[in-house]
């Protein structure tokens, strides 16, 4: 069923109960591709949905108005999760207006979109009679091509992917959604923090348009908009907490041994501390580790040694993390060999690389971890945890 987000305004997207990963990130609620419809005189749709579920969006928007009658399509974003129908819209109604950026044509075109298009600019409006929209360009958020859509008599901004989420709320009410920051946060550490310099540019805009109600393309609307502002002001410029991420690859335990001892040093100063098996990426994708990775103010990594290197999962896992553009953190390496040492200095050389260099040397053990190793292990995670505290 649509639901009425104002006056003449409606969502009309689609719940894909069955998405479990979306760019990566888990999706363990399902996810949403969102449309709006905004009715004055003239229609005009915004966005679309994935195609696959066009049948479904059709009857939906047939449900209000007819389809073939609608002027306008509104297309702030060229990503296929929101133009892929629009193939299919321009088939039942090849008079409808395509409303976008000259980017975005170029990306359309070359999609094999063929239209009426209309290009706009930063700062147009379509009068559609008594509603009038505002074209926002925000370059990079998420493409290069992306813009929004402001609507000025009832001050709802249809953000596109900024300020979305992956996760399914039948309201379509972000309020009744009680786990909704943490989706936020994972969707905005895997899209968004890669993009912090832009997102704070699309703040300052979002500041000016003041809007009342946020309707991003996935996710739950948000009429608490500085909730979801402020939250992405603070992951975009210092999202750390005193938090410590332990993360490693083992595969008999003994790396596993010392993970678990750094925890309980971190632990005991009072940090945060999270603690990963890199072969938990299989079954949770990478947007828990990436919003772990950009809160923590620590980070330890761990590895067996193969075939004289790294685990090759969890030089996956930091190429991941690197996405996360980390700033001023610290690192601390630990792990096990069984020929030859030296595997926690090709560690420390990838916490260089994420912007966390080391405070000390790494510990390292021969086969398994003896006693004495476990409380070397300790101690430094307390260490670790105390300068994450501030304490020294
Ligand atoms: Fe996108
Ligand atoms: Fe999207």
């Amino acid at each position: 069923m649509p639901i009425k987000i104002a006056e003449n305004v409606f969502w009309i997207g689609v719940f894909d109960w069955k998405l479990r990963v979306f760019h990566g990130i888990a999706t363990p609620k399902g996810g949403t591709y969102n449309s709006y419809l905004v009715l004055g005189d003239e229609g005009a749709l915004i966005d679309t949905v994935y195609e696959p579920f066009f049948e479904e969006y059709r009857q939906k928007i047939m449900g209000i108005t007819d389809l073939g009658k609608v002027r306008h399509l509104i297309v702030n974003h060229a990503e296929p999760d929101h133009s892929s129908s629009i193939k299919k819209i321009i088939d039942i109604n090849p008079e409808i207006k395509v409303h976008c950026t000259v980017r975005c044509k170029e990306f359309l075109e070359a999609m094999g979109v063929k239209g009426n298009f209309v290009v706009v600019k930063d700062g147009d409006t379509l009068n559609l009679g008594g509603k009038t929209l505002r074209f926002v360009e925000v370059p990079m958020l998420h493409w290069p091509e992306t813009m929004w859509t402001f609507l000025e008599e009832d001050k709802v901004l249809f953000s596109c992917d900024m300020f979305g989420s992956q996760v399914i709320s039948s309201t379509m009410v972000a309020e009744d959604v009680t786990d909704i920051e943490a989706h936020a946060k994972r969707y905005f550490a895997l899209i968004f923090r890669p993009l912090s310099t832009m997102v704070l540019k699309g703040l300052e805009k979002c500041e000016k348009l003041a809007p009342s109600i946020i309707c991003p393309s996935h996710g739950p609307v948000w009429r608490d908009v500085r909730r979801i502002t402020d939250l992405y002001r603070r992951w975009s410029t210092s999202p750390e907490r005193n938090k410590v991420l332990i993360l490693y690859s083992s595969i008999w335990h003994d790396v596993e041994k010392m993970a678990k001892a750094i925890a309980e040093g971190v632990a005991s100063t009072g940090a945060e501390v999270v603690l990963k098996d890199v072969e938990e990426l299989s079954y949770n994708g990478w947007a828990d580790l990436l919003a772990e990775g950009m809160e923590a103010k620590g980070i330890a990594l761990g590895s067996l040694t193969i075939l004289g290197g790294i685990f090759p999962q969890l030089l996956y896992a930091t190429s991941l993390l690197r996405l996360v553009k980390a700033k001023g953190k610290l690192g601390l390496s630990f792990g096990a060999y069984g020929w030859g040492p030296g595997i926690t200095r090709k560690l420390d050389d990838e916490l260089r690389a994420l912007e966390a260099p080391p405070f000390r040397n790494g510990i390292e053990v021969r086969f398994s971890p003896t006693e004495r190793d476990l409380q070397a292990c300790r101690e430094a995670g307390r260490e670790l945890g105390n300068k994450v505290m501030g304490v020294s």
